[in-house]
């Protein structure tokens, strides 16, 4: 989505210290506060500029799952710049119509991902339409290290019948949308930094201990029921909760109500500076103005043309 407002903030990284225990315990637990994206959407963001460089490798998730007013994301994300990251997004309901500066174009619906590579710079817009009543998902920003940033663009779709589930452990059903679960692969597999990311469901009282590799980041964010993450005998989280796990080997988690479901993220941090305006990160404030300077004199965008892998 959207992210307006160029603001040319550095922030250095801290590649966060490693422990001893194997059991990854929670660090921080955030809740997705409200934002206005786009031409007025309103969304939950679960983490984002603020929290830079917490989730590094990622840099945002923002959750567009709409409840009761499906019709207040009509007004959508028009025509908007990306430089520097890549980005996932995961539809639960409803559909996004998009098209963008290669002359990419076409609608996304449940259970479908699209994952772009703005790399050295795409031009897009990124339109919801309500299905049924139901409007639904949630788009992730991956960060590309400096010696990607620049990298020709790409672009991938991957319909909702491709995304392997599997059920590792009773009453668990994970969706493998990147990286492994379980022995499973995702179908998103180009990814640069190689992050993991699962829509994991537990039916009441399903438990299971998640491998997650030491030194890589992992958070959850929670989209529905009541459960417990990372220390077992913590405080149970629900829905838009956030939370980000100290360093060790296994994720925990325990369905205490409903069906708990959750994201898992995780992925190895790049451990660079970001410099961060709107919709274009990149590594230093100068590599900032020469972005915002391209997109006000015409010359942003560099490749006319986006890879599109086979696949998907
Ligand atoms: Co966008």
């Amino acid at each position: 989505m959207e992210n307006p407002g160029f603001n040319t903030k550095i922030h250095t990284i801290i590649i966060p210290l490693s422990c001893m225990e194997q059991v990854r315990g929670t660090r921080e637990v955030f809740s997705a506060h409200e934002t206005i994206e786009g031409a007025g959407v309103r969304l939950h963001r679960a983490f984002g500029y603020g929290q830079v460089p917490l989730f590094d490798p990622f840099l945002m998730l923002d959750d567009f799952r709409a409840g009761n007013d499906p019709a207040a994301y009509l007004p959508g994300f028009p025509w908007h710049p990306h430089r520097g990251i890549e980005t996932v997004t995961y539809m639960l309901d409803g559909k996004v119509e998009h098209g963008d500066s290669m002359g990419n174009s076409g609608v996304i619906g449940a259970g479908d991902i699209q994952w772009m590579t703005a790399g050295s710079g795409i031009i897009h817009q990124e339109m919801p339409k309500p299905v049924n009543g139901l409007m639904g998902g949630f788009q992730l920003w991956v960060n590309l290290p400096k010696s990607h940033k620049m990298m020709r663009p790409r672009y991938q779709e991957i319909k909702a019948g491709k995304v392997p589930t599997t059920a590792p452990a009773p009453g668990v059903s994970v969706r493998v949308i990147s990286g492994e679960f379980g022995g499973v692969r995702g179908p998103v597999e180009d990814i640069i930094t190689a992050p993991s990311y699962a829509d994991v469901s537990m039916e009441e009282g399903a438990e299971i201990a998640i491998p997650v590799a030491r030194g890589d980041m992992a958070a959850a964010y929670v989209i529905g029921g009541t459960g417990t993450l990372g220390s077992l005998s913590g405080s149970p989280v629900e829905n838009r909760d956030v939370l980000l796990f100290g360093d060790g080997d296994v994720v925990n988690a325990a369905s205490l109500h409903g069906t708990f479901r959750f994201l898992l993220i995780t992925g190895r941090p790049i451990g660079e500076p970001v410099a961060w305006g709107g919709p274009i990160v990149m590594n230093t404030q100068d590599e900032l103005r020469q972005a915002i300077f391209e997109y006000r004199t015409g010359t942003f965008i560099k490749e006319k043309q986006a890879i599109r892998p086979e696949g998907g």
